[in-house]
């Protein structure tokens, strides 16, 4: 009797002591966080100041979020859906939302010059014709995008078409489809976001540590770099092979097989990873950025200065994945084709656009940027300067050579396109579909890099906004790494109307809810609408309204506005005041 009670004893302090260690590693992650979702064809997003509790211990994070506390809610649109968005900035600032790699009219786009001043609803709309894929939205305000970036303000955007909903995917989102917002971030020692290029900290959807719990089957991954300026480096622990399903556009022809994958930023990939028979086991991913070369963002190991960071040339944990038991109905395997893409062809296209990239040595550019920022056909953006003009339905080869030692993520908005050659080859078989980011690398020694990509401007001409075109590095972006074009219809620049100025009617006046505007122009469309109150202030923006459904004025206090309307063809501006009851 006396003698057994010591191994008891013992046995209580070994579970204790396994007790005690189970909560401490379990203390050192976090559950991912999966945004919400929104679907349908209308969408209220309301963007605000706001703040989380991001870091475990301590001050809530001072964020931007829309609709909730950081980051948005992930928007199921559908392919050939018309889907309207009410944007509404309760910031403090004012700021605009793009819809990234929608295909869209200019007017739409959120861009730097659809600037929503703060109390003001914006509300584009647009027919999607995009591919089933991941897409995002963020902020692009004119040297404000790095900070607006920063506070966590975006959302994912996720198209489905016949396509892909006919494939044996998952589509369970949250359970086998889950959304991955990679991004790093720096706190200081209060807990506030510092907006610098790298940041300290790696954050999966606002999650610092996360850790998730996947079916063990074949699951689905859709990986979005929203970083201010790191690429990483994607692989697992124990290096299997994951299979990339889609590029920025769209579904792949076919799966494409890798063990590591290098995501910049503003790119997205769907990735499935099959964990079949897995239960009970436990993985990373993991950006193996150890291995990235100096001129890749995220490859430097700088310890001083602006862009020091802890994970600099490292490969770190990017969320820690446990294997649970296998859902109802799983997928179990890898499809081997997804879908026949139609790239375009290299002899339809009637111009190729030689754009440069190099450094700002011995171009004018503000002092604080100095001779390192960069810059694009050796300028700084202008808000006023229209870098190109394509007439619509032009089809166009972009070469662009790269002088800067550094590598650069180039976007281009409205069009998706395919890369045709990368330093002279063929793109990567993960990058053959359709893409709205390419990654320019650097030079190598004195010989500039070469990159050509081949799209199409159909569908969308504008002759008064422009589309952008930038380095998806934000901190590049906002210093001047950005230009802009016009794609314009020949048959847009006739002026169908006589040049007397076009007049409006109103009514009801005074509205309640809705305001019905008829111009005395029979056909004529409207380019914008704008309300102001009597402060003189913004309320309602609204690009190409559909005047037929009456303008909703439902949410606007009661008293006396100004309704702006400026016409399609003339740009001519009316206004015409009325009261809100
Ligand atoms: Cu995602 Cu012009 O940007
Ligand atoms: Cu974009
Ligand atoms: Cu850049």
């Amino acid at each position: 009797m006396h003698k057994t009670k010591r191994p008891i004893f013992l046995l209580i302090i070994f579970f204790l002591f396994i007790l005690l260690f189970r909560s401490q590693s379990h203390a050192q992650y976090n559950t991912l966080w999966i945004p919400d979702t929104l679907s349908g064809t209308n969408f209220n997003l309301n963007i605000k100041d706001t703040f989380a509790q991001l870091v475990i211990k301590g001050n809530q994070t001072i964020t931007g979020g829309i609709n909730g506390k950081f980051w948005g809610p992930t928007l199921f649109i559908k392919k050939g859906d018309v889907v309207h968005m009410n944007v509404k900035n309760n910031l403090n600032d004012s700021t605009t939302l793009h819809w990234h790699g929608m295909h869209l009219p200019a007017v739409m786009d959120g861009g730097p010059h659809q600037v929503i001043p703060p109390g003001t609803l914006w509300q584009p709309y647009w027919k999607v014709t995009n591919n089933a894929a991941t897409y995002w939205y963020h902020p692009h305000l004119h040297e404000m995008t790095m900070d607006q970036i920063t506070k966590g303000i975006g959302g994912l955007i996720i198209v489905r078409d016949s396509i892909e909903s006919a494939l044996a995917l998952p589509r369970k989102y949250g359970v086998d489809d889950i959304p991955l917002v990679l991004t790093d971030r720096d706190f200081n020692t209060s807990n506030q976001f510092v907006a610098v290029p790298y940041g300290d900290s790696m954050m999966v959807n606002g999650t610092l540590r996360p850790e998730f719990s996947i079916p063990a089957q074949v699951v689905r991954f859709r990986i979005l770099n929203a970083a201010i300026e790191r690429s990483y480096n994607l692989g697992f622990s124990d290096n299997r092979a994951f299979h990339i399903i889609t590029s920025d556009g769209g579904l792949l022809n076919a799966p494409v097989s890798v063990t590591r994958y290098l995501l910049h930023a503003g790119e997205r990939i769907e990735i499935l990873v099959n964990c079949l028979s897995q239960s009970g086991t436990s993985l990373d991913l993991k950006a193996y950025n150890s291995t990235l070369s100096n001129f890749v963002a995220g490859g430097e190991a700088f310890v001083n200065g602006p862009f020091a960071n802890a994970l600099g040339k490292k490969d770190f944990n990017i969320l820690h994945l446990k294997i649970g038991a296998i859902t109802s109905s799983p997928i179990t395997t890898v499809p081997a084709m997804l879908t026949i893409n139609k790239p375009l062809n290299s002899a339809d296209a009637v111009i190729t656009r030689k754009l440069t990239f190099s450094d700002s040595a011995g171009v004018k550019v503000p002092v604080i940027l100095g001779p390192n920022a960069f810059v694009i056909n050796h300028k700084l953006f202008k808000l006023k300067v229209t870098d190109y003009n394509i007439a619509l339905n032009n089809t166009e080869i972009w070469e662009i050579t790269s002088n800067s030692v550094f590598g650069h993520p180039f976007h281009i908005h409205d069009v998706e396109f395919n890369i045709l050659s990368v330093k002279g080859a063929a793109p990567a078989a993960a990058q053959s579909g359709w893409k709205d980011v390419v990654f320019i690398p650097g030079k190598t020694g004195t010989t500039p890099s070469v990159v050509r990509f081949i799209a199409k401007f159909d569908d969308y001409a504008d002759a008064s906004h422009p589309f952008m075109f930038h380095c998806h590095i934000s901190l590049h972006e906002d210093e001047g790494m950005m230009g802009q074009f016009l794609v314009t219809s020949p048959s847009g620049t006739v002026n169908l109307f006589p040049k007397s100025d076009p007049q409006i009617n109103i009514f009801p006046n005074p509205a309640k809810t809705k305001l019905f505007v008829a111009y005395d122009q029979p056909n004529s469309q409207v380019y914008y609408a704008r309300i102001i109150n009597a402060l003189g202030k913004t309320v309602l923006m609204l690009p190409k309204p559909e005047l037929e459904k009456g303008i909703d004025i439902s949410g606007l206090a009661s008293g006396m506005y100004t309704l702006q309307i400026t016409q399609d063809e003339t740009k001519i501006m009316t206004t015409k005041k009325f009261i809100k009851e």
